[in-house]
């Protein structure tokens, strides 16, 4: 496939009233894209992988153009289905599929027929049947854009379901790491990821884009937040890949390429498992000075939203060494390709 010279991929301005979309016979359909859905990064093989990233550029340069608009997914519904809170996850899917001529239809859970007791089931069916094509969805629970996609005759994207997986942030994360690190690439580097681990879909998702493009991946916090990751470990990830864990934060950071914080997820907390949010902070916080036991041009990451003070120095997030809004940038970049390739499959 030659993505740049897809025309729908044109300026929205040269084909305006052209008829270019992904239903029209003289668009390059994503050709080697082969899932209807998107739920983890668990089913994505290695080529698959280096599609997102290389869509992802072309999506990076769509938006540099002064009017960072293209047709590519003109006459689509896509609805984002919210049932947590959310800022920049459900912004950056709304941009994404505006830039890309999408129709876009929010629905926030809290204030829908969700609390009048409708199901996911039939919210799925209300939706297909009043136009979505793509349903972006997150939820609370483990597995609830799998019930989705089960009843839902076009694609489901998974915004993030519980601790379970939050697919497009690790494609970022990855391409983020991708753009920055020197040499462009993450195979061999030592990647730590920090803090509330257990309830994190975000570390779980990163565990699995990561070491699967070759990363040394660390995963460190208080012991009552890594349970049964050594397990996951001692299994391997996808079978045969290991990765460390350890409540060791010296031997973590030391000499690190990447580290990536993530926010204490009280909302998720069972009591017990942290004395306090002031005793994390004063043994796991991402200091300046622990940062310093990593590579001088360490990268520090965050998937936000952050609490300064806490799992980060504020100094530390907006330090320089901090690719904080760059992840949010490409997040819109990331999704964009991933809304692309998922309408290019089924076009
Ligand atoms: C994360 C999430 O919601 O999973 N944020 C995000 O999507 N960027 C992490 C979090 O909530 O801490």
């Amino acid at each position: 496939m030659k993505l740049a010279s897809d025309p729908a991929l044109a300026p929205a301005t040269d084909v305006i009233g052209a008829g270019v979309g992904p239903d029209d016979e003289n668009v390059a359909p994503a050709g080697r894209w082969p899932h209807r859905h998107l739920l983890d990064v668990d089913v994505l093989s290695l080529d698959d992988l280096e599609l997102v990233m290389r869509t992802t550029d072309t999506m990076v340069e769509v938006l540099a153009r002064p009017i960072p608009k293209v047709p590519a997914l003109r006459g689509w519904g896509v609805t984002n289905l919210f049932y947590e809170a959310s800022t920049r996850t459900r912004v950056s899917f709304e941009v994404a599929a505006k830039n890309l001529s999408a129709d876009v239809v929010n629905v926030t859970a809290s204030a829908s027929s969700v609390t009048k007791g409708e199901s996911l089931i039939d919210t799925v069916r209300t939706l297909e049947a009043l136009g979505a094509r793509v349903i972006v969805i997150r939820h609370a629970t483990s597995g609830a854009p799998y019930l989705a996609a089960e009843h839902f005759g076009g694609s489901v994207l998974n915004a993030g379901d519980g601790a379970h997986a939050h697919p497009t942030q690790a494609l970022l994360d990855l391409y983020t790491m991708r753009a920055h690190l020197p040499g462009g690439a993450v195979a061999g580097r030592k990647v730590v990821i920090l803090g509330d681990v257990l309830h994190s879909r975000v570390a779980r998702s990163n565990l699995w884009s990561l070491t699967a493009a070759g990363a040394h991946v660390w995963v460190c916090g208080p012991a009552t937040l890594l349970r049964g990751f050594d397990a996951w470990s001692a299994a391997g990830v996808g079978g045969s890949r290991r990765f460390t864990v350890t409540s060791d934060l010296e031997a973590a950071l030391r000499d690190a390429d990447v580290v990536m914080a993530l926010r204490i997820q009280r909302e998720r907390m069972q009591s017990g498992l942290l004395p306090s949010l002031r005793e994390y902070a004063a043994r796991f916080g991402l200091t300046r000075e622990r940062l310093a036991l990593a590579r001088p041009e360490a990268l520090v990451m965050h998937p936000g939203p952050m609490n300064e003070g806490v799992e980060i120095a504020p100094d530390v997030a907006a330090g320089s060494q901090s690719l904080i809004t760059d992840q949010v940038a490409n997040g819109v970049a990331v999704r964009m390709a991933i809304l692309y390739l998922l309408a290019g499959a089924r076009a």
